[in-house]
């Protein structure tokens, strides 16, 4: 059974990419089997900072000028990475029928993957409330910013509201320390649970660092930095672990690997 991890946020540059890109480069280190499906299809960016060449793209799959089989590139880290294009703003806003079809494009991975991880875009679109939920778990990418707890909240009341989601992950990113991190994710717990009836749990944080912003200008993904990864590397390590024990979501409507 495949395990369906999507990342998602409300509001942009946040962190979303480089969370999921590092997230699923470190389980593939560990030998398991996974793949990242980037469902930013507008404003795809997974493979540059996993730096693959990218020829055909979701819009070719949608087309039916190419096939899912023929759009998964694998990494050197063995990483199958379901590449969203490069721009191709026609395939921002696909319609329900056209995500339904990229849904069911992926089944074909159902044994040839344990985790799926999914790179969705910002904001509360209908693309990106689907897409988050039709995972078994969600994370949101929260940082401390009123403009990020807006953006956020909005993404929850939008999951909960129309797709009846009753609980997800919260990392918090570009924290100062560890008590940063918590007290943002409590005043964000607080003004949830006072409007919502979702669970937010806690799985992890990372800091603000200039090894991530350069990784990104690298195209290496951080955790590969043998020399300076050593607290990345358990902050992800440590948001890997509790993500994966975190209970599966129950949703409305269409889900990866559904049969
Ligand atoms: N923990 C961090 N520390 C420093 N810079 C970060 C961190 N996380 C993300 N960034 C910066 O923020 C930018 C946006 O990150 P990205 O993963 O593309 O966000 P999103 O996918 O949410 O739009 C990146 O270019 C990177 O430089
Ligand atoms: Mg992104």
């Amino acid at each position: 059974m495949v395990e369906t991890i999507a990342i998602a946020s409300g509001k942009g540059g946040v962190g979303k990419t480089s969370l999921a890109v590092n997230c699923a480069v470190e389980l593939a280190n560990q030998t398991k089997r996974v793949g990242l499906l980037d469902a930013d299809f507008g404003l795809a960016n997974a493979h540059i900072m996993l730096n693959q060449k990218v020829s055909v793209s979701i819009s070719d799959m949608l087309d039916g000028t190419s096939s899912m089989e023929d759009l998964v590139q694998v990494t050197p880290n063995g990483l199958k990475l379901i590449p969203g294009g490069s721009g191709v703003l026609e395939v921002m806003n696909i319609d329900s029928k056209k995500r339904w079809e990229v849904i069911k494009s992926l089944d074909h991975l159902e044994n040839e993957i344990d985790f799926l991880f999914v790179d969705t875009p910002a904001g509360a679109s209908d693309s990106s409330i689907e897409f988050a939920a039709a995972c078994d778990k969600i994370i949101i990418v929260l940082v401390g910013e009123p403009t990020s707890f807006m953006d956020a909240y909005a993404f929850i009341k939008a999951l909960s509201i129309e797709k009846n989601v009753g609980g997800v992950s919260i990392v918090v990113n570009m924290a100062k320390n560890a008590s940063d991190a918590t007290n943002s994710f409590e005043s964000f717990k607080k003004i949830v649970s006072h409007f919502l009836e979702v669970d937010l749990t806690f799985v992890g944080w990372l800091p603000h660092s200039q090894t991530i912003s350069n990784s990104i200008v690298a195209r290496k993904p951080f955790i590969l930095n043998k020399k300076e990864n050593g607290n990345l590397k358990m902050r992800i390590d440590e948001i890997i672990k509790k993500v994966i024990d975190a209970s599966r979501i129950k949703s409305n409507g269409i889900r990866f690997f559904d049969k």
